[in-house]
């Protein structure tokens, strides 16, 4: 039997795992996995509605760590972590994405010689400014198995020296969710309950790139303002944005654009159904950009570089200059037609998972370094 520990933090862990944790659970023989919760996003709406929606068990171990600076926070997942890893010794621990919770429990984990597998293995977007490229250079740096996405993602590996049996193509675990709830989603009644027709947009925005200054939200927000004179735009609004919103006093500013709605973060069907439905998405997210080329819908991506280049060589992506003109510029382009075209990538069809759990099931006791 083998014991497996699956970490979640942050709200965009939650439907890379949830694939992953149902298909460890068809080899009962074979496998004990236990699914452990940081705590670093704890609000109902950014962690038990995803719970909910992507039918998954209450976390065998909550570690509540809550917010904080990078430092603090980083640094209580790891005392927490280990005191779990130290009572309850497992024989590997896969961590997902790029935030805090994924390096300090990777860390933690290699610490004891404990294997680490990385799921999201590779992305890089060669900009060290953003927290979670930090994030993922050092757990790609001790992980014993990289699951990447792309292949793109193999190549930045390799270009770090990093020996190829260590790495694996298996594709896009986030897409397992989406396949697996697509229908689900196609039956949302958000657009309704909204008070939505289909001619919208959908915005996110959290990046503290974009919303820790106030010149770089005010940017963005009057590029926003005047795009709501041509499309409704729809925005669930991130806790740190709500927060900077109101640091910088532009609540008011926000209240009063008619034409754009906000709510408060949503849960992931009726997310899904927002983005299917939109006529295009302006974001800073990572996973949007790979959710919207899975439908088709165009993304503008409102940062310098990405760490996803196949949302924009093969998906509907592109990226966005931070000024107010050339957002407006993009975002009148889609609305006269010119719209870009994409198509999905390989593996990104539903079966990560299953390709992970049989590269698991083959290895007779998990390499360590
Ligand atoms: C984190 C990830 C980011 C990911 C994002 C998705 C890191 C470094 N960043 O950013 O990569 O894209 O999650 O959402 O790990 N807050 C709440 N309720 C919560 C969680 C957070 O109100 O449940 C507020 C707190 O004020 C907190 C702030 O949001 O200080 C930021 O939370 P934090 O976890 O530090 O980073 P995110 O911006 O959410």
């Amino acid at each position: 039997m083998k014991k497996i520990h699956l970490i979640v933090g942050a709200r965009p862990n939650f439907m890379k795992m949830a694939p992953l944790y149902k298909e460890f659970a068809k080899y009962p023989e074979d496998f004990e996995v236990k699914l452990i919760h940081t705590g670093q996003h704890y609000d109902e709406r950014m962690s038990k509605f995803f719970f909910d929606d992507l039918q998954m068990p209450v976390p065998d171990e909550y570690l509540e760590v809550g917010s904080g600076t990078h430092g603090q926070q980083t640094a209580k997942i790891m005392e927490r972590y280990e005191e779990v890893l130290l009572k309850n010794r497992p024989n590997l621990v896969i961590v997902a994405g790029d935030v805090n919770s994924t390096a300090a429990c990777a860390i933690d984990a290699v610490k004891l010689h404990i294997p680490v597998a990385h799921l999201e293995a590779g992305l890089r977007s060669f900009a060290r400014t953003m927290p979670e490229e930090i994030n993922r250079i050092l757990t790609d740096a001790i992980s014993d198995y990289l699951l990447t996405p792309s292949p793109d993602a193999d190549e930045n590996l390799l270009n770090e020296g990093v020996p190829g049996e260590k790495i694996f193509f298996v594709g896009n675990i986030m897409i397992d969710s989406l396949v697996q709830y697509k229908e689900k989603a196609k039956a949302s009644n958000i657009l309704q309950k909204l008070g939505l027709n289909q001619n919208f947009a959908l915005i996110t925005l959290h990046r503290p790139s974009n919303v820790d200054s106030e010149k770089g939200l005010l940017t963005i927000l009057n590029a926003f303002e005047e795009v709501s004179k041509s499309i409704k735009l729809v925005f669930p609004i991130h806790p740190r944005t709500t927060k900077q919103i109101a640091a910088f006093g532009l609540e008011d500013k926000v209240k009063k654009m008619k034409n754009l709605l906000l709510t408060p973060p949503i849960g992931y069907y009726d997310f899904l159904k927002l983005q299917m439905e939109a006529k295009f998405i302006l974001t800073d997210s990572g996973g949007i950009q790979e959710e919207s080329t899975y439908f088709g819908v165009p993304c503008l991506t409102l940062r310098p570089q990405t760490e996803r280049p196949i949302t924009i060589t093969e998906g509907t992506n592109k990226l966005v200059k931070l000024e107010t003109e050339d957002i407006i510029k993009e975002a009148k382009e889609i609305l006269s037609g010119n719209i870009k075209k994409g198509k999905i990538p390989k593996y990104w069809d539903g079966k990560t998972a299953e390709r992970i759990v049989d590269i698991f099931i083959k290895e007779k006791q998990f390499a360590y370094n």
